[in-house]
C-alpha cells in the first residue's frame, strides 16, 4: 500500500507528484548495492539524520549486507519555512567514531549549511573516512561545496515533500517526492 494522492495541501499550499516511489525506491536499491560494493572490506557506521532521512535509512538499509553500525543524529534547520534559516542545531549521543569508516544519511542536501555542521560535528571524532548519502539535492542553491557520494536525485530549486521529508511536520508519509506547485 501507498499513499500517493494526486494533489496535496498544507496551510493553503498545494504539492503535486515529482518523483513516483517507484523511481524513489529503485534508486534507493542502486545506491545501497554500491555502498555494499565500497564498503565489502569495512565495518562501516550509519549515522541516520532525523527525522527527513528516516525513510530513506530504512529503504537502504534493509538492502546492506554488511556488518554495520547504526546511530542517529538530529540536526534542525527549518521551522516552518520554505526557505532554509542558516541556523542548525545539532544533537547527538555520545558518538564513538575514532577510526571509522561513518556514512552519514540525509534527506536533502539544500544550501548545504545543515551538512557542514554536521560534518564538522563527527570530524571532530576523529573517523577514519566520511561519506554522504543523500536521497536529493538542490545545486543551484548550494552555498557551501559538499561533495555528495551517494546521491539519489538532483532537483530543482523547489521545495519539496514525501518520502519522509515535510512541510511543517506534515506531509513525511506521502509516497515518492511531491513538489510544491508555482
Ligand atoms: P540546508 O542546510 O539548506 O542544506 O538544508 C538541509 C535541511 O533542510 C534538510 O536536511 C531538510 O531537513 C531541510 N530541507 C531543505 N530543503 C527541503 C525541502 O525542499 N523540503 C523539505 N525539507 C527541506
Ligand atoms: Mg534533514
Amino acid at each position: 500500500m501507498s499513499f500517493t494522492p494526486e494533489r496535496y495541501q498544507i496551510n493553503n499550499l498545494n504539492f503535486i507528484p515529482f518523483i513516483s516511489k517507484n523511481e524513489v525506491d529503485n534508486a534507493i536499491l542502486e545506491i545501497s548495492k554500491q555502498i555494499n560494493f565500497d564498503y565489502k572490506n569495512s565495518t562501516p557506521v550509519f549515522l541516520i539524520t532525523l527525522k527527513g532521512a528516516v525513510f530513506f535509512a530504512v529503504k537502504l538499509l534493509e538492502n546492506i549486507n554488511l556488518n554495520c553500525e547504526i546511530h542517529v543524529i538530529s540536526a534542525k534547520s527549518y521551522g516552518s519555512q520554505l526557505e532554509s534559516s542558516g541556523d542548525v542545531m545539532i544533537k547527538a549521543e555520545e558518538l564513538n567514531l575514532q577510526n571509522r569508516d561513518v556514512i552519514i544519511i540525509e534527506d536533502i542536501i539544500d544550501t548545504g549549511y545543515t551538512m557542514e555542521k554536521v560534518l564538522s560535528v563527527i570530524q571532530k571524532t576523529s573517523p577514519r573516512s566520511v561519506a554522504i548519502a543523500s536521497l536529493l539535492a538542490k545545486p543551484e542553491k548550494a552555498c557551501v561545496d559538499i561533495k555528495i557520494d551517494y546521491l539519489g536525485f538532483n532537483i530543482p530549486a523547489q521545495f519539496v515533500i514525501g518520502s519522509g521529508l515535510d512541510f511543517d511536520e506534515k506531509g513525511r508519509n506521502l509516497s515518492g517526492i511531491y513538489i510544491l506547485e508555482e
